[in-house]
């Protein structure tokens, strides 16, 4: 996996907001023509409006027109590293099952593609011949 990838989402955890766990997450999201987008977890004092970092950097992506990623690196101070949480892997889903997953921690490495952390996900073709089919715009990929 990609060193700068890695390097990405360690300065990315470094700017978590998370004085309430205190556990620090980093990701950095790789678009297919290179950009790389950060996201860090942001607590809340509500503790249930938390953003976990990986749906930080999915917005970051998307506002600035990404929608097809490569890779994403996750990186906490866990051993063995942690993968992302389920309602992460759904919102990953929704840009592609293919996207490789690497949690790195302190002391390793773990690797997956996201058809495995999460198969048979919900998604758009679920959708399909109802009232809430998604609805494509030509300038949606
Ligand atoms: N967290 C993430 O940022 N990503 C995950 O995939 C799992 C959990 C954050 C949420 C919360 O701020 C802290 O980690 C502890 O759950």
């Amino acid at each position: 996996m990609d060193d700068a990838l890695i390097a990405a989402a360690r300065r990315a955890q470094a700017r978590a907001h998370a004085p309430y766990s205190r556990f620090k997450v980093g990701a950095a999201l790789e678009a297919d023509d290179g950009r790389v987008f950060a996201g860090a977890n942001v607590e809340n004092a509500s503790y249930g409006l938390t953003n976990c970092a990986e749906r930080v950097a999915v917005g970051a992506a998307v506002v600035a027109g990404a929608r097809r990623f490569t890779r994403i690196v996750v990186v906490t101070d866990a051993d063995p590293p942690a993968a992302p949480c389920g309602a992460c892997r759904q919102v990953l889903a929704e840009f592609g099952a293919g996207l490789v997953v690497e949690a790195v921690g302190p002391a390793g490495r773990r690797r997956w593609t996201l058809a495995e952390l999460l198969p048979d996900a919900f998604g758009s073709r679920d959708l399909s011949g109802s009232a809430g089919a998604p609805v494509r715009r030509s300038d949606e990929p």
